[in-house]
């Protein structure tokens, strides 16, 4: 995530001889555009940097120095940085585990500067709870950076409007239309039949040809959303190229989403956009536009193209409620501004985005787990059997009845959380935690990612083990929704996840059928142990090499029919 205002008040590293720009351009993260690019009209950049490391310097001493004279609380502890860009180019290409590391060295509270940014990183369970559950108040703002200002129609959006009338507006309507226990279960209809036609599609393509299942259930949760939302699916064929396009559109901007963009951080080196960042921003902003005035083209014709009904076969979807709101010039939060067609197209991006990856990775690294596990996949299996049969495939009103795979669902958010650093949230006042300061403007990053993996918290941390989420495992009352700090793959708080419901019942209805409809194996025979289980970091933590699978039909054929 990237942060773009000049900070109240946060430690500086003094820097004054190098030569700034000869220094970045060795940093390979960051792949600064070579020197020869910058205009002759622009102040030079060591100047620019010079003058940037001057200030830092006295904002340092008054800040750190000042600060302990005054009596005041120390800051968390944490590692030295680079001049200039501070710990930015120690992050590596993960950095959630990098941070996981630090940790280890610094504590469960530590300190990061990116560029002009006072960063600290909550790594424990107890923590996280200070920050989401004591303070959540003070931490419900997410800091500002490029990918709401170009991409999410400069904080229109619900993911990083300011906390206040327009944000819970916001979340109203999201909860009223779709989230909600009363919405959830209207649109139950749509949620169990395209998962059955994802798994038709499978047994139709039989053991020939191996598939992607993340590839598979992007389309299954895209389509499923699209109904929802704009009451028609995205994607009129399966595995067709314009699915392909945009699951890369997705997965491009959580990639971008993800990344620390120095322009943010640096003021100075914001004209420069060193690593490109803003410029893909801008170009995927465009793409997504256009997709998007073509639905609500389409919709105002009052079209339906391939003549779905959605919010429970109404015709009730969220973007036909939201135009009529619009036609008929209401507001949307009370406070005089009407709802325009750009709150409608922000909200839909954050839908479409933070809904749709999101589920079809964790989907994805649930299989991969149960093939590595065959014994764990055979005993869920069994459990799906007993409880379902071979004539049909399970509905969401079997779920409560299988104890097991729920244990399954929670294993693998606590292995494999999609969003491993969770969203940032910023210090809107100074506060104390853990006996340090932490002062107004700081982001706060928590770690979910080490926290599910604390050896203090879990016996085996790093073993798939479902059961221990089972009565006598030692967990067995934990749940991921919010208030056990040991596992919030969905974060806490007052912004804790919006699409909770939602994501948490598409993930566990999609990974209970293909455990139910399919047996699975790797392609040329390839052993499950030795499945590739790197992670490739975005926003969302995808798996570094797809997960390619023969799918071979285990239930009746009147099973499969939809
Ligand atoms: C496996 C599924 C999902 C996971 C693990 C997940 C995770 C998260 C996390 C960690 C946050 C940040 C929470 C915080 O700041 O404490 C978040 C926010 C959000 N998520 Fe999800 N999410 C998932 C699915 C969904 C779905 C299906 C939707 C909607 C269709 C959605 C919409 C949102 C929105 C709108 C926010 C911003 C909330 C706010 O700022 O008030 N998510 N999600």
């Amino acid at each position: 995530m990237v942060v773009s205002q000049q900070r109240a008040g946060g430690a500086r590293e003094v820097f004054i001889s190098a030569t700034p720009l000869r220094l970045l351009t060795k940093l390979p993260p960051f792949n600064v555009h070579p020197v020869q690019r910058i205009d002759m009209e622009v102040p030079p950049l060591p100047l620019l940097l010079g003058s940037l490391a001057v200030s830092a310097a006295v904002w340092y001493f008054l800040f750190v120095y000042g600060g302990a004279a005054a009596g005041k609380r120390p800051l968390p502890p944490g590692p030295r940085g680079w001049p200039v860009l501070g710990n930015l180019p120690q992050l590596g290409d993960k950095p959630h585990q990098t941070m996981c590391a630090l940790a280890r060295e610094y504590g469960p509270l530590f300190r990061l500067r990116f560029g002009c940014a006072e960063v600290v990183v909550a790594a424990s369970a107890a923590v996280a709870a200070q920050f989401l559950r004591g303070l959540d108040a003070n931490f419900s703002n997410r800091p500002p950076n490029s990918g709401a200002e170009h991409v999410a129609y400069n904080y229109q959006d619900l993911v990083f409007a300011p906390y206040g009338a327009r944000w819970r507006a916001l979340r109203k309507l999201c909860a009223l239309h779709l989230f909600s226990a009363k919405a959830l279960d209207g649109l139950r209809a749509v949620r169990e039949g395209e998962i059955a036609l994802m798994v038709r599609n499978l047994a139709r393509q039989g053991v020939a040809q191996p598939v992607s299942i993340g590839q598979e259930a992007n389309i299954c949760a895209t389509n499923t959303l699209a109904r929802a939302t704009i009451g028609r699916r995205v994607f009129a064929v399966y595995g067709s190229e314009g699915a392909k396009e945009f699951k890369d559109m997705v997965v491009e901007l959580m990639q971008l989403a993800g990344v620390f963009n120095v322009g943010d951080f640096v003021p100075a080196l914001r004209w420069l956009d060193p690593q490109g960042v803003v410029a893909k921003m801008k170009r995927l902003h465009r793409r997504y536009d256009d997709m998007m005035n073509g639905f609500i083209k389409e919709r105002k014709a009052g079209a339906k193209p391939d003549g779905l009904a959605a919010g429970g076969d109404d015709g009730n979807d969220l973007l036909s409620v939201l135009l009529a709101r619009m036609r008929e010039e209401e507001q949307l939060d009370g406070h005089g501004e009407n709802i325009t067609e750009i709150d409608i197209k922000a909200l839909l991006l954050n839908l479409f985005t933070a809904g749709t990856d999101t589920t079809s990775s964790t989907v994805e690294w649930a299989l991969a787990e149960l093939i590595r596990h065959p014994d764990v996949l055979a005993e869920a299996q069994r459990e799906l059997d007993a409880v379902v049969g071979k004539d049909r495939l399970v509905s969401e009103s079997d779920l409560p009845r299988l104890p097991f795979l729920a244990a399954v669902i929670k294993e693998t958010f606590r292995l494999h959380p999609p969003t491993p650093l969770s969203l940032p949230r910023e210090a809107a006042a100074d506060c104390e935690v853990d006996g340090y300061r932490i002062p107004k403007g700081t982001t706060l990053l928590v770690n979910v990612w080490a926290i599910s993996r604390d050896p203090v918290l879990w016996s085996d941390p790093l073993e798939y083990q479902p059961a221990r989420f089972l009565p006598g495992g030692g967990h067995a009352d934990v749940d991921v929704k919010g208030s056990d700090f040991g596992l919030i793959p969905f974060g806490a708080g007052r912004r804790i996840c919006a699409g909770l419901s939602w994501g948490l019942q598409m993930v566990t209805l999609m990974t209970a059928t293909l455990v139910q409809g399919f047996d699975w194996t790797l392609p040329g025979g390839a052993s499950p142990d030795k499945l590739n289980m790197e992670e490739s970091y975005g926003l969302t933590l995808q798996r570094a090499v797809l997960l390619m699978v023969h799918p071979a039909p285990r239930l009746l054929p009147s099973a499969y029919a939809v």
